[in-house]
């Protein structure tokens, strides 16, 4: 997919088809995180795919909308490094990376705030903050991004307008 039409289309989805991501589809958005840069390279992040009950249960305890990471098939706990204030800011790149690379893979996604980051403790090694958790599936209805161009996409995006943020100095 285009990277204008792909950032453009991409909205925050909390539903998903009863369909498991396909293995190599799985690797691609996790090898998108991976590639973000970061400050001084140092890739602060792990990446903990929540894959048995214990662990999709906690993940489930830990954001506001347990319903959502329950009934994804595939939720990934990004957590970060700590030693650098610019972490957040690397967590956030790797994150909306690998959701992007999710959407041009035809898989939807949304980013869950955490309520109760304590619930995330047994996912978490010694070293590790919790960062932010993702859910991601196929959608429930197949859209086709390509029906809009990205002018449209970003004219209908529920976004305050571009001359009420940026301002030159
Ligand atoms: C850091 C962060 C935390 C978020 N936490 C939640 C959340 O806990 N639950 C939720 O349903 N959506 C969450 N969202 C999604 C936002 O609600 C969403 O990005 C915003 O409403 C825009 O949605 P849209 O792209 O579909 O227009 C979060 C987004 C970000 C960036």
């Amino acid at each position: 997919m285009d990277v204008a039409l792909a950032i453009a289309s991409k909205r925050d989805v909390r539903e998903y088809a009863d369909r498991a991501l396909e293995p190599g589809v799985q690797v691609g958005i996790l090898d998108a995180g991976r590639l973000a840069g970061s400050a001084r390279n140092r890739q602060p992040w792990r990446f903990v795919v929540a894959e048995s009950g214990d662990a999709r249960a906690s993940l489930a305890r830990a954001v506001y909308r347990p319903e959502v990471v329950l009934a994804a098939p595939f939720s990934v706990l990004v957590t970060g490094l700590p030693g650098s204030a610019l972490t957040l800011m690397d967590i956030g790149r790797a994150a909306q990376n690998m959701m992007l690379a999710a959407w041009g893979l035809g898989v939807v996604s949304c980013p869950h705030g955490l309520r109760d980051p304590a619930a995330l403790t047994p996912l978490l090694e010694d070293d590790e903050e919790p960062g932010i958790a993702l859910s991601f599936g196929y959608p429930l209805v197949e859209r086709d991004p390509a029906r809009r161009t990205p002018e449209s996409w970003s004219a209908r995006a529920r976004r305050v307008s571009l001359d009420s943020i940026v301002r030159r100095a």
